[in-house]
């Protein structure tokens, strides 16, 4: 990368104007927390699986190495400036492509719907775009009720799926009271339990929304069956099953879909819904996507065709990075790649908790999205703390504080997993003592 483009990008304030800047004139409460936390992380230049932090903890160390295996949830899942990325979405910008009109019809719109089509599980054949996670998610829980013309909605306890309009509704207590978003129609059951489905499900629920594997609440594993029975449930009460695959599709789990396979190679669930965000960017432009069974579209679109709009939802540089992202993942390849770096990721973090056994309660995941449970929430944030300093960016699940994610970039390789590993290990060793 060129030099030049460091200087007028990283680096152009020292971390102590940046800090006061944000406190100022961003969010003054987010500076608050990093400075309590001691660490500095503040990235700045980025490149494949690992960022530098804009300085050291202290101003006087020198910047710090990561390892990103915080990915933003899968946004960087090729790793940071992939060059073959970039190269299109220079070449798209050079022939003169840019955000494109929404109230047009659009050609890389249609080419990334057939795309989509072609890789998602049988039967989901349509697409609508927006830009962000939830902004996918308000798209699925308003087509259902335009379709089923019922409100309510049913979601996982501890599920995330974003802090847009319906999508903040599924989620837990304390990211809605605050903004009195606590709305009758919308209910939460425990995660993986299908008899608590069975008990809340009823003839006038719209939606059933879940993760496939429930990042933010820790990442929890279900049981094999349990989304075929949420399927036959939501068959026999004609209600929407919503699949959020934000951070679990598109490879995570060395399978291009979690829900079709990916979770259970046998248990392939088709959805009425699939919704994808974060990694659609391929980290560089960002775009969602609500895809879905075709018979939906009428409900929603048969009075008026721009009834549901985004401007920069689906936009034409979104789409042509997105159609180049997934021909990189979903090339089989590079799914097998993942499978065996998932591999030497999950025996490298089962090691570390046997050997660590008075802090680590259990070690859970697929492929190269790995949760690692700790005996309290204490120990989850302190051991969080303590692997940033070794060198490897992760972080507590949002939901489930004892719990720590991580998703390497699925571009990882070999010798960077074994890296890793031993930084991960370093960390958890230096609060050893505090179990
Ligand atoms: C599973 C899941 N769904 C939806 C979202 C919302 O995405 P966004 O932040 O792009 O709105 C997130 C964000 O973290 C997520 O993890």
């Amino acid at each position: 990368m060129k030099d030049v483009s460091d200087k007028k990008f990283f680096g152009t304030l020292s971390q102590k104007e940046l800090l006061k800047l944000y406190a100022t004139h961003v969010n003054s409460p987010k500076v608050r927390f990093f400075k309590g936390a001691g660490i500095g992380v503040i990235p700045g230049k980025r490149w494949g699986v690992k960022i530098n932090t804009l300085e050291g903890q202290k101003p006087t160390d020198p910047p710090m190495e990561l390892y990103n295996c915080h990915t933003c949830g899968g946004v960087y899942n090729l790793g940071h400036g992939n060059r073959k990325i970039v190269q299109t979405l220079k070449d798209a910008l050079d022939s003169g492509l840019d955000i494109g009109d929404h109230l047009q019809l659009s050609e890389w719109r249609a080419i990334l719907g057939k795309k989509l089509a072609e890789l998602m599980p049988p039967g989901i054949t349509k697409t609508t775009f927006g830009v962000s996670g939830g902004e996918a998610v308000d798209t699925a829980i308003k087509f259902s009720r335009a379709y089923t013309k019922r409100k309510k909605c049913i979601s996982a306890i501890g599920g995330y799926h974003g802090h847009t309009g319906f999508a903040l509704a599924t989620g837990d207590p304390d990211f809605k009271e605050n903004f009195l978003w606590n709305l009758s129609d919308f209910k939460q059951v425990p995660f993986g339990d299908g008899d608590a489905l069975k008990k809340t499900i009823s003839d006038d629920v719209a939606c059933v929304i879940l993760e496939t594997i429930p990042a933010t609440g820790g990442v929890l594993i279900a049981q094999e069956g349990y989304f075929s029975e949420v399927r036959e449930l939501c068959d026999d009460h004609g209600v929407m099953m919503i699949i959020d695959e934000v951070q679990v599709g598109l490879g995570r789990t060395g399978h291009f879909w979690a829900i079709y396979g990916g979770l259970y190679e046998k248990e392939k669930v088709i959805p009425d819904f699939m919704v994808l965000g974060k990694g659609m960017s391929a980290g560089i432009y960002p775009i969602s996507t609500c895809s879905y069974k075709p018979f939906i579209e009428k409900a929603v679109f048969k009075d008026d065709p721009f009834i549901h709009i985004s401007t920069t939802g689906g936009s034409d540089l979104g789409c042509v990075v997105a159609c180049e992202m997934l021909d990189i993942q979903s090339d089989p390849e590079f799914l097998n790649h993942v499978i065996e770096m998932g591999k030497l990721f999950s025996s490298g973090l089962e090691e570390i908790a046997e050997d660590n056994s008075e802090l680590i309660k259990e070690v859970r995941g697929r492929g190269l999205m790995w949760g690692m449970e700790f005996t309290n929430e204490t120990l989850g944030q302190l051991a969080m703390l303590s692997i940033i300093k070794e060198g490897v960016l992760q972080n507590y699940c949002g939901n489930k504080k004892d719990t720590l994610i991580m998703m390497p970039p699925l571009v990882v390789q070999e010798e960077e997993i074994e890296e890793i590993i031993k930084k991960i290990g370093e960390g958890v060793k230096k609060i050893k003592h505090l179990a």
